[in-house]
């Protein structure tokens, strides 16, 4: 048998079971916005802890999701004033209800973090005003846990994953980008972005599929054309739980559809244009990737406002910087709050396992600008 036709024989095969074996329950958005209720929010504490509410302080949650974390801003001092932001409506819907239970508190905004200086200046928000800004970055459990938006590998739906949802309707799904994209890229991406060790069988399985079959369009094809060429992997999560072999696929398309690294770095931009001297930075990252570029903007390894590809000790050795070019490309007007990054107890990971990989620093922001 040859290797195209070994891989689709395969792929029907798990195919086959997973239309015809499973019932899989997938939830409305009605059941989403009560779901919102139940979402439980990543080390709330030592967030709180970290922003530090005074009654009358300014804030924006620049990730609102289901409102966890706002509300519990909301709760810890009186006349907090809320800023909060989500790309996704249905979180914009949550938001929405959210400023009923606090009157004249909550400001919804729905949009990036890119499309946030635009929503801040109608409301009249300047630079260098605001207390306390939180980054909660990932998906909601709102995201991951309704099938139709094609987010998770264990729940069939269509291979959707925008978090716009239909803002942006010419925008692509992840199975536009999987019927388009180019082999070699298709690798780039699941290498950088999912930190797949497998990304180049996994490219090639996508482009034979899609010689052999129509496009693929649901999360169950996709989850089972990556199982059927890493048959020989076991791999286990941090807890040690079996995980699906196209988790990490599933992580990297869902990055690149929504052009996450990028919306990131903007964001972190966003947060030092908006701070005053003296606000605090809060930031919780779910995976390496997202870790690293929060790390480099307070570290201040950002140039021309794209962070630096290489940590700088890499550069081209040959290259000479004098002292002002090192200083101005090392400068950081962020004051970090804890040496090492702070983990989620193992208590709360028992309770959350989303909590799992949450990684959160802190800063303070020290100047306004490089002079
Ligand atoms: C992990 S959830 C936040 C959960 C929230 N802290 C809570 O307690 O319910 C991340 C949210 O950020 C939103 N998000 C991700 N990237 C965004 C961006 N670039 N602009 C605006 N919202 C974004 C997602 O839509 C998602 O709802």
């Amino acid at each position: 048998m040859t290797a195209v036709l070994r891989i689709t024989h395969k792929f029907r095969n798990v195919c086959h079971h997973a239309y015809f074996g499973i019932s899989i329950r997938t939830c409305s958005q009605k059941e989403v916005l009560r779901q919102g209720e139940l979402h439980t929010p990543v080390m709330v504490n030592e967030v709180l802890e970290c922003l530090q509410p005074q009654p009358g302080q300014v804030f924006i949650d620049m990730t609102f999701g289901a409102g966890g974390h706002s509300q519990r801003i909301l709760e810890s001092a009186p006349d907090i004033k809320l800023f909060v932001l989500d790309r996704d409506p249905v979180s914009y819907s949550i938001a929405k209800r959210l400023a009923v239970k606090f009157p004249g508190q909550v400001e919804p905004l729905l949009g990036r973090f890119s499309e946030l200086p635009v929503l801040l200046k109608s409301h009249g928000i300047r630079h260098n005003s605001i207390d306390g800004i939180l980054f909660d970055f990932g998906c909601s459990s709102m995201q991951f846990d309704v099938a139709e938006r094609g987010f998770s590998v264990s729940k069939d739906g269509p291979l959707d994953m925008r978090m716009d949802g239909d803002r942006f309707p010419e925008e692509p799904t992840a199975a536009d980008v999987l019927a388009k994209v180019d082999e070699e890229d298709l690798v780039k991406i699941l290498k950088v972005y999912g930190e797949e060790k497998q990304a180049k069988k996994i490219a090639r399985a996508v482009m034979e599929a899609r010689y052999v079959f129509k496009k693929l369009e649901t999360t169950s094809e996709l989850g089972d054309l990556v199982a059927s060429v890493c048959i020989d992997e076991e791999r286990l999560d941090k807890l040690q739980r079996h995980t699906h072999s196209a988790t990490k696929t599933f992580q990297a398309l869902r990055i690149f559809v929504n052009n996450e690294v990028n919306e990131l770095n903007f964001g972190m931009i966003i947060a030092e244009t908006y701070l005053k001297v003296g606000g605090k930075l809060v930031t919780l990252t779910f995976h390496s990737l997202e870790d690293r570029i929060v790390k480099r903007h307070l570290l201040g390894n950002v140039i021309d406002n794209a962070i630096n590809p290489l940590p700088l000790k890499y550069t081209d050795s040959s290259l000479w910087y004098d002292r002002n070019e090192v200083d101005s490309v090392l400068h950081s007007n962020w004051k970090l709050v804890h040496k090492h990054v702070l983990t989620p107890s193992t208590e709360e990971v028992a309770v959350n396992p989303r909590s799992r990989s949450a990684k959160l620093r802190a800063a303070t922001k020290v100047t306004n600008s490089f002079v």
